[in-house]
């Protein structure tokens, strides 16, 4: 019979008109951890010309759906007597006040399933709210899920590519790790690691608060190229019969303009005139660098001479001594480097060796050296 007043939901009354202004307001669903309690906030209402019935010692039960071939459904609360529901736990308030929240303790696997509340006052008020719409499903899970991590960029959600986090140096950035909360006598906490260890510690804003059945922690921190593939690890720990924690870790890929920049000779000292040299650049940046310049610092003005991480200059003469300046690109950046290169003349190093023996004094021996530049 009740049954088929779903067809007149859009009224929210039986076709008879008696049960107008019978509602209830409870979440769809609710996850329930197996071995804790679970809550179901829940208000309802009844017909006016039921009011008179409704007193402080109305019953309220709660029913777990049966078969819905079948019109089996068991009570498995009972206000009027708790102690032998088949399900422990509470209704909060009284009656008249509406509000039908209750804590169910210690659930297990059996009690997944969809439940209905029923309230019976004095007189005719004898009501179950069963549509659709009114029931709430208690999902029984046997262990929480791993929180999750998510960076945030100006508020935005940072889309992940497989995993990777990609973000720019110099960005403010929000890594916020979320987990859901489950009823339990002690609270739920959430801690972050990282990888390197010491990240956290220097200029990072940690901030944790709730949101309903959510527990929400912010790591606020402005990214360089030392958090590049840093690894920051949020664990949460449930304190239920036993402690169990669950852990998410996200990989962050800084994007970096180019970072220690340094130019190389291949030989070490001077260069003998005529012989074969490489100036060599090394950069790091991410992406890699894109191109490397070769200047020299006597040119005026300074153009490049050579593209190119490796500078090599095949017959060597006095005239290429001098500094010569590297710099790494890549599109967020450039850095420079210098190196010093000394081409000798031959004669010079057979006077190098002959001074050498014969102990001269370094001021006469400059003389020497120093005629080409
Ligand atoms: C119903 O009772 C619960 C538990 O006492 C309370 O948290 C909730 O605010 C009440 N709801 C309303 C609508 O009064
Ligand atoms: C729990 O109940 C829901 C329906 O209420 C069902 O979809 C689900 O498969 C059940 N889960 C288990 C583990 O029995
Ligand atoms: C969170 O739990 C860990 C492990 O039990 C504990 O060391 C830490 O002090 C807790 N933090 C807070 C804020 O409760
Ligand atoms: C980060 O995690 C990945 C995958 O587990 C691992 O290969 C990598 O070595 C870690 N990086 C650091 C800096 O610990
Ligand atoms: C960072 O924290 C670790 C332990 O948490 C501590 O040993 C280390 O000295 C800290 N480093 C800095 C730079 O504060
Ligand atoms: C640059 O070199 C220093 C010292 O070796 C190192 O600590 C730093 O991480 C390097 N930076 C980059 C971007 O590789
Ligand atoms: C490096 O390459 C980019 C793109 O090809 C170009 O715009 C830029 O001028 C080059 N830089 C130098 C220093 O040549
Ligand atoms: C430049 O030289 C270095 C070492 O001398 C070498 O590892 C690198 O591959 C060379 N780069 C290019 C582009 O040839
Ligand atoms: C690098 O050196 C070149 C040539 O000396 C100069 O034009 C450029 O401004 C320098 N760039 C940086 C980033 O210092």
């Amino acid at each position: 019979m009740m049954e088929i007043s779903v067809t007149f939901l859009l009224t929210g009354c039986l076709i008879q008109g008696v049960f107008c202004g019978f509602s209830i307001s409870l979440p769809e669903k609710v996850e329930a951890l197996q071995g804790s309690c679970v809550f179901i906030p829940c208000t309802f209402d009844i017909g006016q010309s039921f009011e008179k019935d409704l007193t402080d010692d109305s019953k309220r039960i709660w029913y777990k759906d049966g078969n819905p071939f079948s019109t089996t459904h068991s009570v498995v609360f009972d206000s009027s007597s708790p102690d032998i529901a088949s399900l422990k736990g509470e209704i909060f308030g009284t009656p008249t006040e509406k509000n039908c929240t209750t804590r169910f303790d210690n659930v297990h696997q059996s009690d997944n399933g969809s439940y209905f509340f029923r309230v019976e006052g004095s007189g005719r008020l004898k009501y179950s709210y069963t549509e659709p719409k009114e029931k709430v499903e208690i999902v029984v899970i046997d262990s929480p899920p791993k929180p999750t991590v998510n960076l945030f960029k100006d508020q935005q959600k940072v889309t992940e590519v497989t995993g990777v986090t990609e973000v720019k140096e110099g960005s403010s950035v929000n890594l916020r790790c979320s987990t859901k909360i489950f009823c339990s006598s002690r609270p739920a906490n959430l801690t972050w690691t990282s990888s390197p260890e010491h990240l956290l510690n220097e200029s990072v804003t940690q901030q944790q608060r709730q949101e309903q059945t959510k527990l929400i922690s912010d790591l606020i921190f402005t990214v360089t190229h030392r958090h590049h593939l840093a690894n920051f690890t949020c664990t949460v720990t449930h304190q239920l019969q036993e402690q169990i924690t669950k852990q998410e870790t996200r990989t962050l890929r800084v994007q970096y303009a180019p970072k220690n920049t340094s130019a190389h000779v291949s030989a070490s000292g001077f260069v003998l005139e005529g012989r074969s040299v490489t100036l060599s650049c090394r950069s790091d940046a991410n992406p890699p660098v894109l191109n490397y310049t070769w200047y020299r610092d006597t040119e005026e003005p300074l153009k490049p001479v050579q593209s190119g991480q490796n500078l090599t200059i095949s017959n060597t003469d006095p005239t290429h001594s001098g500094r010569y300046v590297c710099t790494a690109q890549n599109e967020h950046g450039a850095q420079n480097a210098s190196v010093m290169l000394d081409v000798q003349c031959e004669y010079q190093e057979a006077l190098l060796i002959y001074s050498q023996s014969l102990l001269y004094q370094t001021s006469d021996f400059r003389l020497y050296t120093y005629t080409h530049i």
